[in-house]
């Protein structure tokens, strides 16, 4: 199958287009690499890690001017990479033209509830704009199955439960993040209804693992820990999520890819579903916290402040229609996820301790 995978350089995206290419898919990437620093440290060392060591030059002036070159893979003829926005109502047709595409996960999205109340409108850009240019190319070049990232913060502060797909009817989101993504399911569904196009949206619990975002909590914390720097615990460490291990988001997605909405079996008759892809199993921050001491072998300096405006108190998954579809239960548990994370945090591999 031909796949294009949006976010590409993001930690997610890497990961799923990794996966993808291991069992004979072609896929190409896209992103727009959007930051500097460490943000564009690490997406680059993840596109290096994909067998395209020179993305940082993509940067520069010329490949802006003229940017509809594809990096090809060093490691494998089946992948390549174009510097791209989602948004670009230009270059994204173009690509779509070039490429034929057969599929798209869409993981390409500013992500993050705290980052998101400083700058709102670079989450509607990239979210929503985003998000219907590229429904817009799958309707133009008739791609019919698309997979798309929404996440847990559609459930809003819903309390200390399982949440079940069907819940979000019922709660409200608490960030702008959070909104975006709920417009994202709102929008897929209609171009569904509208156009046929068979979408499914992927309600990710707080994900965690090696080449993990620099402003999560495990690699925040982390590198913290491992400079002898102060953590920031907020709401006194009364938190519970239900962090899932990358391994696990990557093959519930790729198990929906693999199995396109289909008109008859979902809501309506319209050919779109949500499916939460989460680990089952909340644990408390503090929990969290211990088992990153315990695995990076020092101990944590905690700062405790209170509650940050647009975050949730809880997060925990219901994940039975997903193993009902596709017979697959998450089921990396904290203590071996973050083991497997703090064993990449301490290799060579990271460029970011
Ligand atoms: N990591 C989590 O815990 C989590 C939880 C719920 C949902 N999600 C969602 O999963 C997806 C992937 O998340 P991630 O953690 O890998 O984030 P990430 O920031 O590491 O990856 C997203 C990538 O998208 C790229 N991007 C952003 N806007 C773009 C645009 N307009 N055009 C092209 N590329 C663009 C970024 O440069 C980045 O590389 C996102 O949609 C996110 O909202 C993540």
């Amino acid at each position: 199958m031909k796949v294009l995978v949006t976010g590409a350089a993001g930690f997610i995206g890497m990961h799923i287009t990794k996966y993808l290419l291991s069992r004979g898919d072609t896929v190409v990437g896209i992103d727009n690499l959007w930051g500097d620093g460490e943000i564009l440290t690490l997406k680059t060392a993840r596109l290096a890690e994909l067998g395209i060591p020179d993305a940082a030059e993509m940067l520069e002036e010329k490949w802006r001017d003229d940017n509809l070159s594809a990096l090809p893979s060093r490691f494998r003829s089946t992948f390549r990479f174009y510097l791209c926005d989602i948004a670009d109502r230009m270059a994204l047709p173009e690509i779509f033209r070039r490429e034929r595409f057969e599929a798209v996960v869409n993981l390409a999205a500013r992500a993050g509830v705290r980052a998101s109340a400083e700058d709102p409108q670079a989450y509607v850009d990239s979210n929503i704009s985003g998000l219907v240019n590229l429904l817009e190319c799958c309707r133009d070049f008739k791609v019919t199955n698309v997979v798309y990232a929404s996440s847990s913060s559609v459930y809003g502060d819903a309390g200390d439960r399982p949440l079940r797909e069907a819940d979000a009817a019922t709660c409200d989101p608490v960030s702008i993040y959070a909104a975006t993504k709920r417009a994202d399911e709102m929008l897929a569904r209609c171009y569904s209804q509208m156009y046929g196009i068979r979408a499914t949206g992927l309600r990710f619990f707080t994900v965690y693992g090696p080449w993990g975002r620099p402003d999560m909590a495990p690699m925040l914390f982390a590198r913290a820990i491992y400079n002898d720097r102060p953590i920031k615990v907020f709401n006194h460490g009364d938190l519970k999520r239900d962090f899932t291990f990358v391994d696990d988001i990557v093959e519930g997605t790729v198990r929906l890819l693999d199995t396109p909405a289909e008109a008859d079996k979902c809501d309506g008759g319209i050919p779109h579903r949500v499916f939460n892809i989460g680990c089952c199993n909340p644990v408390m921050l503090g929990e969290f916290i211990s088992l990153l001491e315990k695995n990076l072998g020092k101990k944590a300096q905690k700062e405790m402040l209170p509650m940050q405006p647009g975050d949730v108190h809880h997060t925990w998954a219901d994940t039975s229609a997903l193993q009902a579809l596709t017979g697959f239960k998450p089921g990396v548990l904290l203590p071996e996820g973050i083991r497997r994370f703090a064993e990449w945090f301490l290799s060579e591999k990271n460029p970011l301790k």
